[in-house]
C-alpha cells in the first residue's frame, strides 16, 4: 500500500457567499490576519508529512499560483531596502522540496469534477483532499490531518474528518450515517453511508463532513459514474458513498480536534479572523484596548 505524499486543494470555486469581495480576488487569497487562508491550508498539509500539492484552479485565480511562486523584484526590492525579516516571510512561504502543479477545471461542476481533474497525477495512488475554505485551529500537537494519516497507516481505512454540529444545521453539509451507534467518547467511527445536505428531519446524524479527506484512487471511476446531485453538482460525498455502500472500500470518520472556521462564509470569515487575533498577544491586547473587552 502506497504512503499518502499528495494532496489536492480544489480553488476552482466560484466564491458567490463572499461576493463581492471575491469578484476579483480569489476566495482563498482573502486574509486571516497577515496570512491568505490557503496559505494555511497548505501549511497544514506540509505539516502532516504531504510533499505534493495539486491545484484545481480556474481563469482568474492565477494570483493563487503567484502567490507560492518567487516575486522576483519585490524580493530584490526588500533586499535593497534591508528589509529582511519581510524578505524571509515571502521567501519562506513554501518549503523548497514541495512540488506543486495547477490544473484548470473548466468549468465548477462540483468538487467531485474539480477532483477527477487530477486523475492523471494521481494514477494509482491514495491521497488526501483539502478544502481551502475550512480552516483549523488546532488544539492538539499533532493536527487532525497527520491524526487521519496515522490512521491510515495503521488500519489501512480511507478517513474522512467530521465534527457534530446541531442538528437544523445538516442541510448545509455532507453528513455521515455511522454502521454502529457511537460510544460516548468515540473518536473513530465506521461508516455506513454519507448524505449531501440532508433536511435536518430526514439527515441520518447530526455530525458533518469537513474538508478534510484521505482517499482511494478508485474514486475517481466512481466520480465518472456519478450523476450531478444536490444543486446539480457532481459531489464527491456521492462518489466516496457508492465506494462505502458497495463495499469496495473501508472509509472511518474521525472526530476533529480542532476549532474550525467556514471561511467561505462571512459568519466563518468573521470568527476565524478574531480567534486568530486573540491567539496572538500583541493583537490580543489591541483588541482588548480597543473593545474595552
Ligand atoms: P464550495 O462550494 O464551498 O466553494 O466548495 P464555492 O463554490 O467557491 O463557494 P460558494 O458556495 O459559491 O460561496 C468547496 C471547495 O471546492 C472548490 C471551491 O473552490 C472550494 O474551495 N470547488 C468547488 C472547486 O474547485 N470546483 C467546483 O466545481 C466546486
Amino acid at each position: 500500500m502506497h504512503k499518502i505524499k499528495k494532496a489536492i486543494i480544489p480553488v476552482a470555486g466560484l466564491g458567490t457567499r463572499m461576493l463581492p469581495a471575491t469578484k476579483a480576488i480569489p476566495k482563498e487569497l482573502l486574509p486571516i490576519i497577515d496570512k491568505p487562508l490557503v496559505q494555511y491550508i497548505v501549511e497544514e498539509a506540509i505539516e502532516a508529512g504531504i510533499q505534493e500539492i495539486i491545484f484545481i484552479t480556474r481563469s482568474g485565480k492565477e494570483a493563487i499560483e503567484n502567490h507560492f511562486d518567487v516575486n522576483f523584484e519585490l524580493e530584490k526590492a526588500l533586499k535593497i531596502s534591508g528589509k529582511n525579516k519581510i524578505l524571509k516571510s515571502i521567501r519562506d512561504i513554501i518549503p523548497k522540496n514541495l512540488k506543486i502543479t495547477s490544473i484548470r477545471q473548466e468549468n465548477p461542476k462540483g468538487l467531485g469534477d474539480a477532483i477527477l481533474c487530477a486523475e492523471h497525477i494521481i494514477k494509482k495512488e491514495p491521497f488526501a483532499v483539502l478544502l481551502p475554505d475550512e480552516l483549523l485551529m488546532s488544539n492538539s500537537k499533532k493536527n487532525d490531518l497527520s491524526e487521519m494519516l496515522s490512521q491510515f497507516n495503521e488500519t489501512k481505512s480511507y478517513q474522512i474528518l467530521v465534527e457534530k454540529i446541531s442538528k437544523k444545521e445538516t442541510e448545509k453539509y455532507g453528513i455521515i450515517s455511522p454502521k454502529k451507534p457511537i460510544k460516548k467518547g468515540e473518536k473513530v467511527i465506521s461508516l455506513k453511508s454519507l448524505t449531501e445536505k440532508p433536511l435536518p428531519s430526514k439527515s441520518p446524524s447530526n455530525i458533518r463532513i469537513i474538508g478534510r479527506y484521505l482517499l482511494p484512487p478508485e474514486i475517481m471511476n466512481s466520480i465518472k459514474l456519478i450523476k450531478p446531485g444536490k444543486d446539480k453538482e457532481i459531489q464527491l460525498t456521492d462518489a466516496i458513498n457508492n465506494l462505502i455502500t458497495n463495499e469496495e472500500c473501508e472509509f472511518n470518520a474521525i472526530i476533529s480536534n480542532s476549532q474550525i472556521f467556514d471561511c467561505g462564509s462571512k459568519e466563518g470569515f468573521l470568527n476565524a479572523n478574531i480567534a486568530f487575533s486573540l491567539k496572538d498577544k500583541d493583537l490580543k491586547n489591541i483588541i482588548r484596548r480597543r473593545f474595552n473587552k
